[in-house]
C-alpha cells in the first residue's frame, strides 16, 4: 500500500448511517472523506434547475461535461460546490433526494461520476461512501463494508436530520427511503448489492462511535496482515 494508506469503502442503503461513520473514521485516521453521494445529488440540483429530466440522456450527458463538482472538506463538515456555486444546503432538499435516483441510473452519468471518484482515491488515504463503491468505484480497496439497519431506524435518522425542513413528516421520510432502496437496488447499471469481500454490519443497534470504532479496528487488521 501506499504510504502505509489504504482504501476504505463503505456501501448501503439510504439512511444506515454511512456518511456519519465515513465522516468520523476519516478524521479518526486523517483519511480524505469523499460522499460519492453528494455528487450524484449535485448533478441532479444542476440538471433539475435547468429543466432536464432523466430521459433526456444527450442533454444530460452534453451538460454534465461542463459541470465541475467539489467536495470541500471543512470545519463543520464538508462542502460542495457546482461551478464555483455552494449548494451544500440544496442538495439535501427533499426535490433532490426524491429525484437522485432517477438520473442516477443514467449509466453515462455514471461512468464520469465514477472516473472522478477513482482519480480521487488513486493516492490511498480515502474513506468513500455510497452504493457501488467495493462494487465498481474501487473493487481493490483494501476494506469494504456493507451497513444496513431497518427502514424504520433509517427514516428515523434522517428525519432528525432534516428537521429544519418545515412539513415533513417521518412516513413521508420513510417512503421516501423505501422507493429509493427500490430503485438503487432494481437498476441495471451497478445497482445496490453488498459486494462479495464486505463485511455486513448492521448499525440499527450501534451508536456511531460504536460503528467507526469496529472499521477503525478492521482496517487495524489490515495493516498487521500487511
Ligand atoms: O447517499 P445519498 O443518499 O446522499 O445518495 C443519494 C443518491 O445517489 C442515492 O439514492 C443513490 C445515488 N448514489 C448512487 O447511485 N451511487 C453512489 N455511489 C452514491 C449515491
Amino acid at each position: 500500500s501506499h504510504n502505509g494508506k489504504i482504501n476504505i469503502a463503505i456501501d448501503g442503503p439510504a439512511g444506515a448511517g454511512k456518511s456519519t461513520i465515513a465522516r468520523m473514521v476519516a478524521n479518526m485516521l486523517s483519511y480524505v472523506y469523499v460522499d460519492t453521494g453528494a455528487m450524484y445529488r449535485a448533478a441532479t440540483w444542476y440538471l433539475k434547475n435547468r429543466g432536464i429530466e432523466p430521459e433526456e440522456v444527450n442533454e444530460v450527458l452534453h451538460t454534465v461535461q461542463n459541470l465541475g463538482i467539489e467536495l470541500i472538506p471543512g470545519e463543520d463538515g464538508q462542502q460542495v460546490h457546482v461551478n464555483g456555486q455552494d449548494v451544500t444546503a440544496e442538495i439535501r432538499s427533499l426535490t433532490v433526494s426524491s429525484q437522485v435516483s432517477r438520473y442516477a441510473q443514467i449509466e453515462g452519468l455514471r461512468t464520469w461520476l465514477v472516473s472522478l471518484q477513482r482519480q480521487m482515491a488513486l493516492r490511498k488515504g480515502v474513506v468513500m461512501d455510497g452504493r457501488d463503491i467495493g462494487t465498481t468505484v474501487l473493487p481493490d480497496a483494501e476494506v469494504k463494508i456493507y451497513m444496513t439497519a431497518t427502514v424504520e431506524e433509517r427514516a428515523r435518522r434522517r428525519f432528525n436530520e432534516m428537521q429544519e425542513q418545515q412539513g415533513i413528516t417521518l412516513e413521508m421520510i420513510a417512503r421516501d427511503i423505501a422507493e429509493r432502496d427500490r430503485l438503487d437496488q432494481e437498476r441495471e447499471v451497478s445497482p445496490l448489492r453488498q459486494a462479495e469481500d464486505a463485511i455486513l454490519l448492521d448499525t440499527t443497534h450501534l451508536t456511531p462511535q460504536e460503528v467507526a470504532n469496529r472499521i477503525v479496528s478492521l482496517s487495524r487488521t489490515y495493516w498487521e496482515r500487511e
